[in-house]
């Protein structure tokens, strides 16, 4: 993040597709980073959208309605409704969830198309592609099968062969066939509208490697840079399909705008949507001001399988346009991956959200803590339900649920649940006070870095500070010989609980409310974190 402060962020986390459940993997790709740097900017009175959505275009929705035998529409009627469900269930404060099949994100796609076709920036090419003649259509890459030219696999598709892994253009192919008729498809002329990405390869250059070396996390920074190396070519921005934005112009009947001008827009449409429910001004959040320290902050939360998108094809597309911000950092996270395999939605090798819930009602928590410590930030990294076991059990339960329940325990065997005057301050206090000051601002040093395994980590140190300070004071001894040093004993004690509360907020909100509320104290700002005064003497701690 760069130094200086902005007024208004502008935070969104990549759309899922509606054609399926959320698992794990989403979560620890784009949700659970891009959640905990909403709550932490909210913690700190940031004026913050964080606004997400279903992409409900695309071949990825029409095959899954064709392996179901129903229409596209209920396919996203379905998979929008769960996939809500979930983000809401485990606590992602989205400001809206929209969806791309919306009215208002149809004409703001179109509204993007035309900007950038009456400014004469596309390229208009011919080329032939496969089409099917029975089924009078044109076949997206993933409805046509045949053998791979490279390992002979039979099964391959028109974009990759799954067994070696190639990736391939339709005509690569051995053989083909088109999925809907069954029979082998023609080469058919078609017209499409181009984003000469070769044409802002220097803008892009300036942009990324001048504005951004320092700024996006190498992992990013690595994929742009060798992108750029190898010259960006132009991209098609249509496509002949027939579930999605239409083209808005009458020689393209039939055809509709392809991913990179649709999903991303939907950032936008959501955030338009908001702001007409909600009063506010959605040209704030994503429109370059006159003065422009007034800007926006625009953060994209990702996984890597959109860098490209994110870091090249989007800003491009709104550097052509002009009127827009740009994104000041894209944290995308690797993959996760689940025993030992990738994970995967049609090979059903997954934790899908809504059956954890199931399995672990109420317990959204312990998968948000597990899945912060093993988040993909820098490299891939694995999910295993051992692994998952240890870290509740040894880290959750034993170091922070422990330390709260004998703080409040004790507090209630000895003083009724009353918080007791620190009637006398020795070195230790002054030194574990002193300890848990400098926290708040190492957590959020990481956070604005997008290290949330680091920050959790410091988190977590907090609640062993609270845990060792209540093993060397030792208060169920003290008791018996000096029953006033017991009271500033479990003053700290609780104070410090109050602070993991106040910290616990982005990571663990469930459990923060949870402390919140066994403490009898509302819910505090970032400001309020580190200090040795959160309760009151004389205060009634609730049960
Ligand atoms: O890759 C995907 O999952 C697509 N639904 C696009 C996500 S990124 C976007 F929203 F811009
Ligand atoms: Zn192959």
């Amino acid at each position: 993040m760069s130094n200086t402060d902005p007024k208004r962020y502008t935070i969104t986390s990549a759309l899922p597709y509606a054609n399926g459940p959320l698992h794990i993997g989403h979560l620890a790709g784009a949700y659970i980073p891009g959640d905990t740097f909403v709550r932490f900017l909210r913690l700190n009175g940031k004026d913050v959208v964080y606004v997400c959505g279903s992409d409900e275009h695309g071949a990825a929705i029409t095959i899954k309605a064709k392996q179901l035998g129903i229409t596209p529409q209920a396919i996203i009627d379905r998979f929008h409704a769960q996939i809500r469900d979930s983000f809401e269930e485990f606590g992602i404060a989205f400001d809206i969830y929209h969806r791309t099949s919306e009215q208002i994100h149809h004409a703001l796609s179109q509204e993007f198309f035309l900007n950038l076709y009456e400014k004469g920036e596309f390229i208009e090419k011919y080329s032939e592609q496969y089409y099917d003649e029975e089924f009078h259509q044109f076949l997206a890459d993933r409805y046509i099968t045949g053998t791979c030219p490279h390992c002979k696999n039979e099964g391959a598709y028109g974009d990759q062969c799954e067994k070696c892994g190639t990736s391939l253009n339709p005509t690569d192919l051995i053989n083909p066939i088109s999925t809907l008729s069954g029979k082998p498809p023609v080469l058919k002329e078609t017209k499409h509208w181009y984003l000469p990405l070769d044409k802002y390869q220097p803008w892009l250059e300036e942009w990324l490697i001048r504005g951004k070396k320092n700024i996006l996390k190498s992992n990013v920074y690595g994929q742009c840079l060798s992108w750029l190396k190898a010259g960006l070519q132009p991209r098609s921005m249509t496509r002949d399909l027939d579930w999605g934005v239409d083209v808005p112009l009458e020689e393209a009947a039939g055809k509709k705008l392809y991913v990179w001008l649709d999903a991303p827009i939907g950032y936008i449409s959501a955030t338009k949507q908001w702001a007409e429910d909600t009063g506010n001004d959605w040209k704030k959040y994503w429109k370059r001001q006159e003065d422009p320290s007034e800007d926006s902050c625009l953060i994209h939360f990702i996984g890597k399988d959109n860098i490209v998108f994110h870091c090249i094809i989007f800003p491009a597309i709104l550097h052509a346009h002009g009127e827009y911000i740009l994104p000041e950092n894209v944290p995308a996270n690797e993959f996760l991956n689940l025993e030992g395999d990738k994970l995967s939605t049609s090979r059903n090798h997954a934790v899908w959200l809504h059956e954890y819930l199931e399995e672990f009602p109420g317990k959204q928590d312990e998968l948000r803590y597990v899945l912060t410590s093993i988040l993909p930030e820098t490299s891939d990294s694995e999910f295993t339900w051992k692994d998952f076991q240890a870290r509740v059990n040894n880290e959750l339960v034993a170091i922070l649920g422990n330390f709260v329940n004998r703080v409040l325990v004790l507090s209630e065997k000895y003083f009724d649940g009353r918080v007791m005057e620190a009637t006398r301050l020795d070195a230790e206090e002054e030194q574990v006070f002193a300890e848990l000051a400098a926290y708040p601002e190492q957590i959020a040093h990481s956070i604005r870095n997008y290290r949330f395994r680091e920050a959790l980590a410091q988190l977590m140190n907090v609640a062993r500070l609270g845990n060792k300070y209540l093993a060397d004071a030792e208060p169920w001894k003290l008791i018996k010989t000096d029953a006033e040093r017991v009271k500033t004993v479990l003053n700290a004690g609780l104070q410090i609980a109050a602070n993991l509360a106040v910290m616990a907020q982005p990571f663990l909100p469930y459990t923060a409310e949870k402390i919140f509320n066994m403490l009898q104290l509302q819910d505090r700002g970032w400001d309020q974190a580190g200090k040795p005064d959160l309760l009151r003497p004389g205060h009634q701690l609730g049960t």
